[in-house]
C-alpha cells in the first residue's frame, strides 16, 4: 500500500478510528485533512501528525451542516490540489428503543451518520472526479447487520450506510470512485469507553465486551485503520460496493461466544 501524491479527508479524525486512519494514511505517503467538530482534539491531533513530520490539517466542520462540509472540502481542495481519498467516520452513539427514543436524539443520529456520509460523499465526489478518480471508505459498524438492544437509532443509522455505499458504489464505479466500508467489532477508543462508564462499572463491561469476540480481545484504532487504508488505497482497485469486518470474530460464533464457551458436546457423545 502507498498514498505518495494523494490526498485525503477524514471525517471526525480528531480521536478514536479516525484519528489513526489519518495516521495510517499519512504513514503511507498522504496529505490528510482532518474534519472535525471538536476544534481543541482536532487541532492536537494536527500539531502531533506535523511534528512526526507529516503534512496535515484541520477543518472545522460538524458534517451534520451542510455548508460546514462544503466549506471545508473546498478548503482541503484548494490548499493540497485536489482530493483522491474520503473516510466518512464521525460518528456518536445514543441510546434507545424505539419507545423510549425522543425524535431529537433519533434526529441527531441520523444527521451526523447518515446525512453526514451524505454530505461528505456529496462534495468529496466532484472534488475526487475533478483529481481523476477516488476512493471512499465508509466507517459502518456490525450494527450494520446485527442489533445491540437499546441502540435502535444507531443500528438503524449504520444499517443505512451500508445502502449508501452500495449506491455510490454503482453510480460512480463508470467514473473510477471505488466505495466500500469497514464494519468494526468494539474498538478501544473514547467512544467505547464512554458507553462502558454509564454502566457504572466499566473494567467489568470492558471484560465482558472483549469475550464477545473470538479473539478474546477489544480491538485497536489501529487494527480498523489497517484495513481502511487498505480500501483506501490502489491496492483494493477492483474492490467496490463492499463491507470488510473487522471484528476479531465478534459475529463468527453462532449463539454467541459464552454458548461456544458452555460447550457443545465432546466426540462420541449422543
Ligand atoms: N469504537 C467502536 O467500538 C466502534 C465500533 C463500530 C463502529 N464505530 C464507528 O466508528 C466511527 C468512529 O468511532 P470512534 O469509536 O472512533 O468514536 P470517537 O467518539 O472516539 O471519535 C469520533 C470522532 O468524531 C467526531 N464527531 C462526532 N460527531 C461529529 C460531527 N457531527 N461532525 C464532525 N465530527 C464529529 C468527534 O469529535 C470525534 O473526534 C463512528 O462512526 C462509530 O460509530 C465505532
Amino acid at each position: 500500500m502507498q498514498m505518495e501524491g494523494k490526498v485525503a479527508v477524514v471525517t471526525g479524525g480528531a480521536a478514536g478510528i479516525g484519528l489513526a486512519s489519518a495516521q495510517k494514511l499519512c504513514d503511507l505517503g498522504a496529505r490528510v485533512a482532518i474534519l472535525d467538530r471538536d476544534a481543541k482534539a482536532a487541532s492536537e491531533s494536527v500539531t502531533a501528525l506535523e511534528k512526526s513530520g507529516y503534512t496535515a490539517s484541520y477543518f472545522p466542520c460538524d458534517v451534520s451542516i451542510e455548508s460546514q462540509v462544503e466549506k471545508a472540502i473546498s478548503a482541503t481542495v484548494a490548499r493540497y490540489g485536489g482530493l483522491h481519498v474520503l473516510v466518512s467516520n464521525a460518528g456518536i452513539q445514543r441510546y434507545g428503543d424505539v419507545v423510549t427514543t425522543a425524535p431529537e436524539l433519533w434526529d441527531e443520529t441520523m444527521a451526523v451518520h447518515v446525512k453526514g456520509c451524505f454530505h461528505a460523499t456529496k462534495y468529496a465526489i466532484p472534488a475526487m472526479l475533478a483529481s481523476g478518480g477516488g476512493a471512499i471508505v465508509i466507517v459502518a459498524s456490525v450494527q450494520s447487520f446485527t442489533a445491540v438492544n437499546n441502540s435502535v437509532a444507531y443500528v438503524a443509522a449504520k444499517h443505512a450506510l451500508l445502502g449508501i455505499t452500495r449506491a455510490i458504489a454503482l453510480d460512480f464505479a463508470s467514473r473510477n470512485i471505488r466505495a466500500n466500508c469497514v464494519c468494526p467489532g468494539a474498538i478501544d477508543t473514547p467512544m467505547l469507553r464512554a458507553t462502558a462508564d454509564r454502566t457504572g462499572t466499566p473494567q467489568e463491561m470492558l471484560a465482558a465486551i472483549a469475550r464477545m469476540h473470538a479473539l478474546g480481545r477489544i480491538g485497536r484504532p489501529q487494527e480498523v485503520a489497517n484495513a481502511v487504508a487498505f480500501l483506501a488505497s490502489d491496492d483494493a482497485s477492483f474492490i467496490t460496493g463492499t463491507s470488510l469486518i473487522v471484528d476479531g470474530g465478534l459475529l463468527v460464533p453462532t449463539g454467541g461466544m459464552g454458548f461456544q464457551e458452555s460447550g457443545v458436546g465432546t466426540e462420541g457423545e449422543e
